[in-house]
């Protein structure tokens, strides 16, 4: 984590993080424009809007690590903690010495104690084994195993750099809450956490009383529900409209009165004005009416004055994109049996996971696959795909199997020096499946349909947001046809609209001929 935000520090007049006027760009354009927000100490935000609003840019605007212009203030003795939307790399050490290595206190009296003891110092061990003692260093112990056991670990003596990125992630998390940071940004912790975890996580956040203050952002409706305060990125306004004390389902309410009545508001304006410049227009002229008309006059400028005469900003009454995912037809029929496993075991290393496993995929079939934490959900995925190779059993497919995959991890591998477009084109074109004749104007159309329009279809992937990358993988999905979809973790990274056209592509796509098989947390799914 490299941050500047030694430069953003100063006297924060007794908030946390103080922003006036700020604005934030991303090259030269303006992501963000003029906002203001305090932040008090002790206070839960949730920091929410579309896919590529510019939730990440704030947060890393604060941080130091994308320009702005204007006062952003992070109080002088704020310590600030930082999650990244991206999977950090792990350290050499245990998850155990990661996830509490932001504790120093509980550290440096470790140490003291292993080192007296080392040397064989009795008197220094009692001394340090009593401030050990002092500091509760036994129940902070317990505090980290019981958030590494929240956050689905079970071993915790396993080395960082052995686990995945999804799961480092996860100790970096569990890191960033260990150390109790007094400001603590949190970007999409969500992403890598399975269903218990988010649970288990919901309830850490609603419950948390410390002594921080923190911002979320997440797409997730149960974590949203634990914020106390909503600030929303208005993409196209750059505006942050701050809803404070507020819940997740009184802002939703909220937002809908703010349009409402800024539309009826304007509708009573305009009707007015109307009748206002119908006077004066028939009467301007007449001996015995012009100075009755003249006030009229008078009292239309004042309307146009007070702004009452604008149409409501787009910030209140806009309405996000509805993205639409279209998915081409299953090609044609190919028999009943798709994809079968016949007494399977998978795993790793040799190490069976899930043993015994009997599935047959058939035509038309939708199956989701469920199951706690670590089972081994995408193990059993990855041998439908045929990714791994079984460790018993056998796997047999359809000769003419289409097989359409679209996994949490997809978005995160795509080339970050490759065009948007060229990706989504290039894909669909190539392979046994692929379509040569798919034009970029088809790549670009599909694109479209998922938000992503005009120039940034021509973007780098390196240069969209964790949500548009998602997208750009969708797009790629998007453009083969296959008699099997598998899908692990969709939905992660996607806003709720991308969700929701995400079921509605599946849901109406398929029939009894394309079969599909889903994990998922997500219950739209
Ligand atoms: N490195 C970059 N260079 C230029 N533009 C960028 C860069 N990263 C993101 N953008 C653009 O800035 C805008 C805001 O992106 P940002 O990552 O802040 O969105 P976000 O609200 O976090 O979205 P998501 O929900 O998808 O994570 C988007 O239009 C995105 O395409
Ligand atoms: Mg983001």
């Amino acid at each position: 984590m490299t941050t500047n935000v030694d430069e953003n520090r100063g006297d924060a007049r007794g908030a946390a993080l103080l922003l006036e006027g700020v604005t934030v760009y991303r090259g030269p354009a303006e992501i963000l424009r003029n906002i203001d927000w305090r932040v008090e100490p002790r206070t839960k935000w949730a920091l929410v809007g579309a896919n590529g609003a510019g939730k990440s840019t704030l947060l890393k605007a604060l941080v130091g690590e994308v320009d702005s212009r204007g006062k952003i203030v992070i109080g002088n003795k704020e310590q600030v903690g930082y999650l990244q939307q991206t999977a950090v790399a792990g350290s050499n050490g245990t998850v155990f010495e990661e996830a509490s290595s932001g504790m120093r206190e509980l550290n440096t009296a470790k140490q003291a104690m292993e080192k007296s003891q080392e040397v064989g110092d009795l008197q220094a061990l009692e001394r340090a084994t009593t401030r050990f003692e002092l500091i509760d260093g036994y129940k902070q112990e317990q505090k980290v195993a019981s958030v590494l056991k929240g956050l689905g670990f079970t071993n915790f003596e396993m080395r960082c750099h052995e686990l995945s990125g999804g799961w480092q992630m996860r100790v970096a998390f569990a890191r960033l809450l260990l150390s109790e940071p007094t400001l603590c940004l949190m970007d999409e912790p969500s992403n890598h956490l399975d269903a218990a975890a988010k649970k288990w996580l919901a309830k850490y956040l609603a419950t948390y009383d410390g002594d921080g203050a923190m911002i979320l952002v997440t797409h997730d409706v149960d974590l949203l529900k634990s914020m106390d305060h909503i600030a929303e990125v208005v993409p196209g306004a750059g505006s942050l409209q701050i809803y404070k004390s507020c819940n997740y389902n009184q802002y939703l309410d909220l937002k809908e009165q703010r349009a409402a009545a800024a539309i009826s508001q304007y509708e009573r304006s305009t009707e007015k004005a109307a009748k206002l410049q119908a006077f004066v227009d028939r009467f301007g002229a007449s001996a015995t009416k012009a100075s009755a008309a003249q006030s009229r006059v008078k009292m239309l400028e004042k309307m146009k004055r007070d702004g009452l005469l604008n149409a409501p900003a787009d910030d209140i009454i806009a309405q996000r994109f509805k993205p639409s995912l279209i998915l081409p037809d299953p090609p044609r029929a190919i028999g009943e049996k798709l994809i079968s496993l016949q007494k399977a075991g998978v795993g790793y290393d040799g190490e069976v996971l899930v043993s015994d496993i009997n599935i047959d995929i058939m035509k038309g079939m939708k199956l989701l696959i469920r199951g706690p934490n670590g089972a081994g959900k995408s193990t059993v995925m990855h041998s439908l795909r045929g990714s791994i190779s079984l460790i018993d059993g056998d796997r047999s497919t359809n000769p003419d199997l289409r097989l359409g995959v679209f996994t949490q991890d997809l978005a995160q591998e795509l080339d970050p020096s490759a065009r948007a477009v060229d990706l989504v084109t290039a894909y669909a074109r190539t392979g046994l499946d692929g379509d040569i004749t798919v034009s970029e104007q088809e790549a670009r159309a599909a694109m479209g349909r998922l938000g992503l329009q005009g120039e940034k279809a021509l973007r780098h992937i390196c240069d969209l947001s964790g949500g548009e990358k998602a997208r750009v993988a969708l797009a790629m999905f998007a453009l083969k046809a296959s008699n099997v979809y598998l899908l692990d973790e969709a939905s992660n990274h996607l806003d709720s609209e991308c969700v929701e056209a995400l079921g509605e592509g599946l849901g109406s796509w398929g029939h009894d001929t394309g079969a599909m098989v889903v994990i998922s947390h997500d219950k739209s799914f």
